[in-house]
């Protein structure tokens, strides 16, 4: 077994912070020294296998992503990461874990959606993961198998108000499956936006020439999200179901979030950096040689990008100081322009849906930090502890105590990081959406589970070190 100190660092948590070197054996953090213990400065760091310098570094426990789509079928193509190539990305950026979506398509069992999905990541992977699963087919015999999927590890599932006729589910199954989630404890992922609606407005534009990237957004209007967020609270509070919105963008979406758990309702959601940082506007304006206005498709998804003038980038941030949102994942989704996202040339619509941001999470977010949105233990909380809460690793995960799994971040206030200049990114991607931006911060050594996987931004880690995570129940539920 190795033994790694990590010495002289400041050991950032999502309740403060600490000058202390953390001992790590084997695959587990096993000493936490803070100043005044007997161990810190006696032979410790002689006597250890390694010893990582933090001096002047934040040490932080490695970010978890719980939204991650690889090598996801949709749009008539393939999210072109593997998990292989994804979490060595992911790895670079200093996220440790990610839970991905294990898809059960229409007229497939359940059961044979997640054996897929262990069969495309089991061995691949670079870091820990997990899986949620999306239900695409409700009927009698998936809401039988969805009560398993606790035995199974798979504590989460994700339903589609949006994309009729792909991963749909109407009202109906939407209330049966939730009964299921009531009954279980699993928590409910909603995908929330009024998809055969939108699908309306999208054929109108296009039957009146608005056919760029950008009408992507004006048919996924913000009233869409927020009637489908108002929807699935109803339905989750007559259920009594757990509910987790997903990729939240409209401030009037947060509004419904705030208003139910207000009333005290097992309400949760999450938004992404590129609702942080990126507009709607950011989406019209641009415009490249190669491409002209189909540049705008480097950045839909959905939910779209919103509007700044309207404050919805704003509403994101706030709404994560107040604890209306808990947390930020990617939604990595990630598709080349070439082949891919081209195929939405002449018709917003039949662009494939998602952006790459797994490698960036940390950094972007760390970013919130330094321009003052968000405090150096929220960063935390927002990107590891409450993922691990939320989806049943705390104590394993998103902490840096005895006996919790040795993934870790040291992590450089004084250095610097430019997403996407000059193509160096990890992700397999022929574009950055983050093209531009400077982080005045940067990665600096990245462990998972005791093995030191990034240093010197070199990958020093092995696609197949990553180990399936068999998650608890919600650790936010009584
Ligand atoms: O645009 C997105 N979000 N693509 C991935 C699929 C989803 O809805 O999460
Ligand atoms: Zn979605
Ligand atoms: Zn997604």
């Amino acid at each position: 077994m190795t033994t790694t100190l990590i010495s002289g660092g400041t050991v950032v948590s999502a309740t403060g912070r600490v000058e202390a070197d953390v001992l790590v054996d084997g695959e587990r953090i096993v000493a936490v020294l803070q100043p005044g213990s007997e161990l810190l400065g006696t032979d410790v760091a002689t006597s250890v296998d390694r010893v990582v310098d933090a001096t002047g570094k934040y040490v932080i426990p490695g970010g978890i992503d719980a939204h991650t789509h690889m090598q996801l079928p949709f749009g008539g193509t393939e999210a072109s990461d593997t998990f292989e190539s994804g979490t060595i990305a992911a790895a670079h950026g200093g996220t440790t874990s990610i839970i991905d979506f294990a898809v059960q398509t229409y007229g497939q069992r359940l059961e044979d959606g997640l054996a897929a999905w262990h069969e495309k990541a089991g061995g691949n992977c670079a870091i820990d993961y997990g899986f949620h699963q999306i239900v695409g087919d409700v009927n009698e015999a998936s809401l039988e198998a969805m009560r398993k999927l606790p035995d199974e590890g798979v504590t989460s599932f994700k339903m589609f108000m949006a994309y009729p006729g792909v991963f749909y589910s109407d009202d109906a199954q939407i209330l049966k499956a939730m009964q299921v989630s009531r009954d279980t404890g699993m928590l409910t992922m909603m995908h929330a936006e009024n998809g055969p609606a939108i699908d309306v407005l999208a054929a109108q534009l296009v039957e009146q020439g608005k056919t760029d990237p950008y009408y992507h957004g004006i048919a996924r209007a913000w009233e869409m999200e927020e009637e489908a967020t108002h929807r699935a609270i109803m339905l989750a509070k007559l259920t009594g179901a757990p509910l987790y919105v997903v990729h939240v963008s409209a401030k009037q979406a947060v509004e419904q979030l705030a208003w139910a758990r207000d009333k005290g309702q097992n309400v949760y959601g999450e938004t992404c950096p590129q609702y942080l940082y990126l507009s709607l506007e950011d989406q019209l304006g641009a415009k490249s040689d190669e491409w002209g206005a189909f540049e705008g498709a480097k950045w839909v998804c959905s939910t779209p990008l919103r509007s700044r003038a309207e404050g919805h980038q704003d509403s994101m941030w706030q709404a994560l100081r107040t604890n209306d949102l808990q947390m930020v994942s990617t939604d990595h989704c990630p598709f080349c322009m070439k082949d891919q996202k081209e195929l939405g040339l002449g018709d917003f619509r039949k662009t494939p849906n998602g952006i790459g941001s797994i490698e960036h999470r940390m950094d972007l977010m760390y970013q919130g930090v330094v321009t003052g949105e968000i405090t150096l233990e929220r960063w935390v909380e927002l990107t590891s502890t409450t993922p691990a809460r939320m989806f049943g690793l705390y104590g394993r995960k998103g902490v840096i105590q005895p006996g919790a799994d040795a993934d870790i971040v040291v992590y450089d206030p004084n250095g610097h990081t430019s997403i996407g200049l000059e193509k160096t990114h990890h992700m397999n991607m022929d574009y950055s959406a983050w093209e531009g931006y400077e982080i005045d911060g940067k990665v600096d050594t990245v462990i998972s589970r005791g093995r030191v996987v990034v240093e010197d931004d070199a990958f020093t880690g092995a696609a197949g070190h990553g180990q399936y995570l068999k998650r608890g129940l919600s650790q936010y539920l009584i």
